[in-house]
C-alpha cells in the first residue's frame, strides 16, 4: 500500500502557499471529474487534500463513467447554463475548444511564479496552452499502450507474456485450454477504442498511428494496414467473456487481480487498480508493452482547465489548487497512486515501481526516436467529434458480427471527416 509522506508534503506545500499567496479569505474550488475507481478516488483524495491543507476547500463534482465521455456532456451543459464548476478534467484538443469559448481562466501568473515551462516537456505544455497562454494544468503521463496479466494464470497456462500479436494469440489459446478467460474486456465503446489503438500501433507501427490516427489521412485510414489492424483487432473478441459487455474497466482489473484472466490490454490507470489492491509488480502482476509496442509510447496526459469564476477567494483558490498540481511533492502523491508517472520532469522516481520506471524511461526515448503519440481513444490526438466518430465505428465493427474488414475501414475513414 502507498503511505503518503503527508509531513513533508505539508511543511513545503504551507510555504508555498505563504510566498504564493498573500494570506486571505479561504475560497471553494468545485473540481468536475470521472475519478471514480479505487486506484482513481485515492488520486483524487491527495489532490483535495494538497488544496485543503493550505486553507482552502474542494467540491467534489463527479460524472460516474471510464473515459469521461458523460464527464464532458454534464460540462457542457453546466457551462451552457452559466454554471461552470471552477476546475475540470478536461484534456487534449478538448482544452482547445473551451478556450475558444472564452470561458477559461488565464494560469500565466501561476505558470510564471511557478515557472512551468522549465518544469514541462514541451510536448505537454504546448497541450495546455491556447494562443500562447496556459489555461490549463497538467496533472500526470498515462501510458496507454500496455499490456497486464496474472503470473499465476500464466503458469498454469504454461504460458509467458506475449510480445507480438503471434504471441499473443498463443498464449491466449493456453490461457483458454486452462479454463482461465484469456483476456479481461470492459464492452464499452471507449475500452474497445483503447483496445483498438494498441493493436494499431502494434501492427502498424508509430508512423502509420500518426499517419491514420492523427493526420487522419484518409488513404492510411482506409488502406491495408487498417485493414489488418481491424482484422488482428477483431480476433481478441473471442478470447473475452460472455459477461464483457457494459463492464467497467476496472471490474475488468480485477479479473486479472484475481486470476479469473490472464491478461488486460489497458491504460496504467490499471496499475492504479493493483496498487490500491496492495499487490506488488512482478510478483503479483505483469505490466508490459502491448504487444508490438515496446518502443512506441501512446501518451494521455489528465489535466485540469480553470474556468472563469466570480469571487476573488475561488480565484485565489483556482490558483493554489493549479500551482500544488505541480509541486514535486504532489506530483509524487498522486502519481504513485494513480499509476501514471509525474508529467514534472527530473523527478526522483525512487519511490516509484519498475513499471512506472519503464514508463518513465520510454517517454523520454519513444519522444526523441519519434514514437511518443497521442492517444486518440483517450482524447490526445484529434477533436471530439472525430475521435468519438472513430469510436462508435470501430466499437460498432467489435460488436458486429456482419461488418467486414473492408467495411469498417472505409467508414472509420469516413467517421474521420466528422467536422
Ligand atoms: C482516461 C483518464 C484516466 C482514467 C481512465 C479511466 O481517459 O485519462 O485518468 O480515468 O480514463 O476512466
Amino acid at each position: 500500500m502507498i503511505r503518503i509522506q503527508r509531513t513533508h508534503a505539508r511543511t513545503l506545500l504551507a510555504a508555498a502557499a505563504v510566498l504564493l499567496h498573500s494570506p486571505g479569505q479561504a475560497g471553494e474550488v468545485e473540481v468536475l471529474h470521472y475519478w471514480t475507481s479505487g486506484g482513481e478516488a485515492r488520486s483524487a483524495a491527495a489532490l483535495k487534500e494538497q488544496l485543503e491543507k493550505q486553507g482552502h476547500s474542494w467540491r467534489d463534482f463527479v460524472v460516474m463513467g471510464g473515459g469521461g465521455e458523460s464527464a464532458m456532456t454534464v460540462l457542457t451543459s453546466r457551462v451552457k447554463s452559466g454554471n461552470a464548476p471552477a476546475a475540470a478534467q478536461i484534456k487534449g484538443p478538448t482544452i482547445q475548444e473551451w478556450a475558444r469559448k472564452g470561458v477559461l481562466s488565464n494560469l500565466d501568473e501561476v505558470a510564471a511564479q511557478e515557472k512551468w515551462d522549465s518544469l514541462l516537456p514541451p510536448v505537454v505544455a504546448d497541450v495546455m496552452k491556447h494562443k500562447g497562454k496556459y489555461v490549463a494544468v497538467p496533472v500526470n503521463v498515462h501510458r496507454v499502450n500496455w499490456l497486464w496479466a496474472n503470473p499465476e494464470a500464466l503458469k498454469k497456462a504454461g504460458a509467458k507474456l506475449p510480445s507480438s500479436w503471434d504471441e499473443f494469440f498463443v498464449v491466449a489459446d493456453k490461457l483458454k485450454a486452462a479454463g482461465i478467460i484469456p483476456v479481461a474486456h470492459g464492452g464499452q465503446a471507449w475500452q474497445d477504442f483503447t483496445t483498438f489503438e494498441s493493436v494499431a500501433l502494434g501492427v502498424g507501427g508509430a508512423d502509420f498511428y500518426k499517419k491514420a490516427l492523427v493526420q487522419l489521412d484518409p488513404a492510411a485510414l482506409a488502406g491495408d494496414t487498417m485493414k489488418k489492424v481491424l482484422a488482428t483487432f477483431k480476433k481478441i473478441k473471442p478470447y473475452t467473456d460472455k459477461n464483457a459487455p457494459g463492464r467497467d474497466w476496472n471490474l475488468a482489473t480485477a479479473m486479472v487481480i484475481k486470476g479469473e484472466a490472464g491478461m488486460q490490454l489497458m491504460g496504467d490507470w490499471a496499475k492504479g487498480e493493483f496498487v490500491a489492491a496492495g499487490k506488488a509488480p512482478g510478483k503479483d502482476f505483469l505490466c508490459a508493452a502491448a504487444p508490438g509496442t515496446a518502443k512506441a509510447f501512446t501518451f494521455n496526459v489528465d489535466s485540469f482547465a480553470m474556468f472563469q469564476v466570480k469571487g476573488a477567494d475561488k480565484v485565489k483558490a483556482q490558483k493554489v489548487l493549479a500551482a500544488a498540481i505541480l509541486s514535486t511533492e504532489f506530483q509524487e502523491v498522486f502519481n504513485l497512486n494513480k499509476g501514471s508517472i509525474p508529467v514534472r520532469l527530473n523527478m526522483n522516481m525512487a519511490k516509484f515501481d519498475d513499471c512506472a520506471k519503464l514508463s518513465s524511461n520510454d517517454f523520454v526515448s519513444t519522444a526523441k526516436g519519434g514514437a511518443l503519440v497521442p492517444s486518440i481513444a483517450h482524447g490526445m490526438a484529434v477533436a471530439p467529434a472525430a475521435q468519438v466518430a472513430i469510436q462508435d465505428v470501430v466499437s460498432l465493427f467489435w460488436n458486429s458480427d456482419k461488418m467486414s474488414v473492408e467495411e469498417a475501414a472505409s467508414r472509420i475513414a469516413m467517421a474521420a471527416k466528422t467536422p
